[in-house]
């Protein structure tokens, strides 16, 4: 198996990490390989990212979102539309980023999840708030990435999600 497909097979979501520090190397690999991903416009991706470790604050994020209060690292995904060319595709270009930020986690070891926030406005609105988002309206908190060491019981492994009848050719 390539390393991209050891990666890409054994990405589970990672809900509880161990009690140990993720270096700020591996936290701005993270970032960089969610600035690579697809966005809808070369240029005018609308990603921006809160990177958070301060215990009071993770606590906070947990009470709207429980799985981040014992992550030693959250990265909040927030869309800036002003920046965005293609203003209505702003969760695809969003998605596509998270999911590189995820598949870097297991590249170097981590384990992740996705925290979702959008498109629920108050949610939204409540996480916004914790991080200095006054208003949402150009600014949308999108997720969270929980980023840690899996705790036992949690690595990433593969799982078999294929499913052949989801399959079609030529035509529905
Ligand atoms: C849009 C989106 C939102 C999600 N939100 C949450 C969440 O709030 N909490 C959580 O524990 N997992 C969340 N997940 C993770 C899914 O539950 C998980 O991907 C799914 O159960 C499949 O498991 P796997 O990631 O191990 O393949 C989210 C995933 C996506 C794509």
């Amino acid at each position: 198996m390539s390393d991209f497909e050891e990666i890409i097979n054994t990405r589970r979501s990672i809900r509880e990490y161990q009690d140990k520090e993720v270096s700020d190397e591996d936290i701005l690999k993270i970032l960089k390989a969610g600035m690579q991903a697809p966005g809808s416009r070369l240029g005018a991706e609308p990603w921006e990212f809160v990177v958070v470790k301060n215990k009071e604050t993770l606590a906070k994020l947990g009470e709207i979102k429980p799985r981040v209060t014992n992550a030693p690292v959250a990265i909040v995904l927030v869309a800036n539309i002003e920046r965005a060319f293609y203003k209505l595709v702003w969760q695809q270009d969003m998605g596509a980023a998270a999911e590189n930020m995820l598949l870097e986690a297991v590249n170097l070891g981590l384990g992740a999840l996705w925290n979702g926030v959008a498109p629920e406005e108050e949610r939204m609105k409540a996480i916004g708030e914790i991080i200095g988002i006054d208003d949402i309206t150009q600014t949308k908190p999108y997720c969270i990435i929980t980023i840690g060491y899996p705790a036992e019981g949690w690595e990433n492994k593969f799982m078999d999600k294929f499913d052949e009848e989801r399959i079609h050719y030529e035509k529905y």
